[in-house]
C-alpha cells in the first residue's frame, strides 16, 4: 500500500505568533490522524518551534529548501546538517518558484538530493510543466526530463525516502486546478516512466502528489484518482480547517 501523504508548504507565510496559532489548530483537528501522513513546512526560522510545538503530534514537519553543499561560504543559506540537528528529516525541493525565482536547474536539484539522502532525509521532490509546454502538448516530455536530470542518478534503495510532488506551474496559486483527469494521466505518466528504469519494486510504491490549487471543494476527486497518493498544498495550507478538510479527503 503506498504511504498517503498530505503536505503544507507554508511558503513565506507566518510569523512565530501566527505559527504558533495555526499549528495549535492543526494539532487539534489532525493530532494522530491515522492513514495518512501530515507534514507541514514553515520557513527556517518557525522549523524549531515547529517541531515542539508538534511533537507526539504525529504531523511531521519539513524544511522548504535546502543548499547542496555541508557547509561554506554561501550567505543566507541552510545545509542538510543544519536541518537534521534541530531534527527535521523531511525537505522540499525543486520547487517551481525555487527554480523560478532563484535560478535552480535540474544539476544543482540533482546534488541537493543526493546531500538529502546521504543525510537520511525524506525528499519531497516538485517538478511539473508551464503553461506554454502544455499548450504546446510538450509537457509530457518535460516532465519527464525532469526527473531523469535530478532523479535517475539515484539507486533503487534511495527511492524509499522520495516522495513526488507534479505541479504544473499553470495551476499553482491560480485557483486553475488540474482537472481529476488531468492529474491522473500524467501521474500514471509519471509512474510508468519509474517503472521503465527502476522497476515495479520503485514505481508501485513511490508516493506521488498532486499540488496546484488543491482546495476542500476538490481534494477528495483528486485524491480518489488511481495514481494520485495525496496533495502538496500551498494556499489552502494556511487555514486550519481547509488543510484539515484537505487532509481528510481520502
Ligand atoms: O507547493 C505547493 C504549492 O505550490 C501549491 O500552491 O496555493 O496552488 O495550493 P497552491
Amino acid at each position: 500500500m503506498r504511504k498517503r501523504v498530505v503536505a503544507g508548504n507554508w511558503k513565506m507565510n507566518n510569523n512565530l505568533e501566527e505559527t504558533g496559532a495555526l499549528l495549535s489548530g492543526l494539532k487539534t483537528k489532525l493530532e494522530e490522524r491515522q492513514g495518512t501522513e501530515i507534514i507541514v513546512a514553515p520557513t527556517f526560522i518557525n522549523l524549531p518551534y515547529a517541531l515542539e510545538a508538534l511533537k507526539d503530534s504525529g504531523i511531521k514537519v519539513a524544511s522548504q529548501n535546502m543548499h547542496q553543499a555541508e557547509n561554506g561560504a554561501f550567505t543566507g543559506e541552510i545545509s542538510a546538517n543544519m536541518l537534521t540537528s534541530v531534527g527535521v528529516r523531511t525537505v522540499i525541493l525543486g520547487h517551481s518558484e525555487r527554480r523560478a525565482y532563484f535560478g535552480e536547474k535540474d544539476e544543482v536539484l540533482a546534488e541537493k538530493v543526493t546531500t538529502a539522502l546521504k543525510h537520511k532525509m525524506q525528499v519531497i521532490f516538485c517538478f511539473g510543466e508551464e503553461l506554454e509546454e502544455r499548450k504546446s502538448n510538450n509537457h509530457f516530455q518535460v516532465v519527464e526530463e525532469q526527473l531523469k536530470a535530478a532523479l535517475f542518478h539515484l539507486d533503487k534503495g534511495s527511492w524509499q525516502n522520495i516522495i513526488l510532488a507534479y505541479e504544473p506551474v499553470w495551476a499553482i496559486g491560480t485557483g486553475e486546478t488540474a482537472s481529476p483527469e488531468q492529474a491522473q494521466e500524467m501521474h500514471a505518466f509519471i509512474r510508468n516512466v519509474i517503472k521503465e528504469k527502476f522497476g515495479t519494486e520503485v514505481s508501485d510504491e513511490i508516493s506521488i502528489l498532486y499540488g496546484g490549487s488543491v482546495k476542500p471543494a476538490n481534494a477528495a476527486e483528486i485524491f480518489a484518482k488511481p495514481d494520485v497518493d495525496g496533495g502538496l498544498i500551498g494556499g489552502a495550507s494556511l487555514d486550519v480547517d481547509s488543510f484539515a478538510a484537505i487532509a481528510n479527503a481520502f
